[in-house]
């Protein structure tokens, strides 16, 4: 099948790679000309474990191409995916339908033959039908129908998500849509896993109602552990004993600074919002997004009441600044509400984060950035890990204990053992576990 996928971004590129890798022919296209230069030299402008090796493949083998001209690669093909960004308006949370709907009027005036259109960038309910609109405007002639395959790839984990995921939901009314979708997706579905077919409406309330209850259940756990610090319970003995229940399962059920990165904290305020324009509000959502800000809020004090009320004058080691593991990621990270509220309170942070430090450093300019972990906590008075690389599990605690001026340590993602801590010497803060 020939593939074109409008926008080499985080999902354009990882869906176009991995079609491509199925076998598939596909054309990934971009405005950003810069991009395009590097990326047909395999050079990938984002950090996601096994995707420089994909592309690289791919292109090498003459599947993928990459290219700024979107009309002859939408003439060539069978599918058309647009993937390009649906940012938060500025001033309200609705996504932003402009490149979506720019794409759109592109496709329309390129395509040839038979075309099925895909959304595959995050939009509101009835986007779908928004696409079509100004498709047929732009050109009454074209043959063409318009589906919704929403995306539900993880940073860090995309390409093992995109190969092997839950379910693929495709919102499609039109019976040749639909068995281009499926054979789009045979090399997955035969295997693995279930082609969930819905209506086009459907689809797009499925992504959006998904990460809301994702979103959901972290700020649940969230809550319990914040209760379990006050009763004097353990939040993980909590999350296992009620994620064994199939009903509720074990995932996503990790106690922490709060959810952050490009989906979930976009998508639920922009549920919430479609959901009061219709008259029916999601209130239980509209909590979630409350809760979770709340939370970031608060974590600078957390860390200033484990340094005993006060940072002013103190260096804080921060280990992790990503919103989380595996990638480069700053997007409503944490680590934008904790560090200038530290700062504020008169500390230095010195932080360090494997991959994130570039991206990190027009946010917080003021953060002294070290080139491994050890050089971060060199003469803090307390240790802080926000975000749970694995390479932060394993740290010589020994040598942790002699470069900290104070042997505090606050675990925002509860990846260390009280016990083996305390053995240490360290005044040891996890999230909702009991003090030791
Ligand atoms: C999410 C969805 O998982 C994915 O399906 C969708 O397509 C895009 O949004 P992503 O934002 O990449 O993916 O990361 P994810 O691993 O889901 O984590 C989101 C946030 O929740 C992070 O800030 C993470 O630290 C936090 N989280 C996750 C927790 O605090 N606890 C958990 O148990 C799980």
């Amino acid at each position: 099948m020939r593939v074109t996928v409008i926008g080499s971004g985080y999902v354009g590129l990882v869906s176009g790679a991995c079609f491509a890798d199925f076998g598939h022919q596909v054309a990934c296209i971009d405005s950003d000309e810069r991009k395009i230069e590097a990326l047909n030299k395999a050079i990938v402008p984002i950090y996601e474990p096994g995707l420089d090796e994909l592309v690289e493949r791919n292109l090498s083998a003459g599947r993928l191409t990459f290219s700024t001209e979107l009309a002859p690669a939408v003439r060539e093909a069978d599918v058309v995916m647009i993937a390009v960004g649906t940012p938060s308006r500025r001033g309200n949370g609705h996504a932003d339908l402009t490149f979506v709907m720019e794409a759109a009027r592109q496709i329309a005036g390129a395509l040839e033959g038979f075309t099925v259109v895909v959304n595959k960038s995050t939009v509101p309910v009835g986007a779908g039908d928004d696409v079509e609109r100004v498709m047929r405007e732009t050109n009454p002639d074209a043959d063409l129908a318009v589906a919704s395959n929403p995306e539900f790839l993880r940073e860090g984990s995309a390409i093992d998500d995109f190969k092997r995921p839950d379910r693929i939901v495709v919102g499609v009314e039109d019976p040749r849509a639909r068995a281009a979708m499926e054979a789009l997706y045979r090399p997955l579905y035969l295997n693995v896993a279930p082609l969930v077919f819905t209506d086009r409406r459907s689809a797009e309330l499925i992504k959006y109602a998904s990460n809301a209850f994702l979103a959901t259940k972290i700020t649940f756990i969230n809550e319990i552990a914040d209760l379990c610090e006050k009763v004097g319970a353990n939040v993980q003995e909590v999350a296992r004993g009620i994620g064994l229940d199939n009903r509720i399962g074990p995932k996503f059920l990790h106690a922490g600074p709060g959810f952050g990165g490009s989906c979930f904290p976009k998508d639920t305020r922009a549920l919430a919002l479609t959901a009061q324009e219709y008259g029916s509000p999601v209130r239980i959502v509209e909590t979630v997004i409350a809760v979770n800000e709340a939370r970031r809020d608060a974590l600078a004090g957390r860390v200033i009441a484990a340094c005993g009320g006060s940072v002013a004058g103190k260096r804080i080691g921060l280990l992790g600044l990503a919103f989380k593991p595996n990638t480069d990621d700053m997007r409503e990270a944490p680590a934008l509400a904790l560090v200038p509220a530290l700062e504020a309170a008169g500390a230095v942070v010195s932080a360090y984060d494997p991959e994130a430090t570039e991206q990190a450093r027009s946010h917080l300019p003021n953060v002294i950035y070290a080139g491994h972990a050890y050089e971060a906590l060199d003469g803090a008075h307390a240790l802080v890990l926000l975000t749970e690389w694995d390479q932060f599990r394993a740290l010589d605690l020994a040598r942790v204990r002699q470069l900290l001026r104070e042997p505090i340590v606050v675990d925002l993602r509860n990846v260390y053992a009280r016990e083996e801590m305390q053995r240490h010497g360290f005044v040891y803060h996890g999230i909702g576990r009991p003090r030791g």
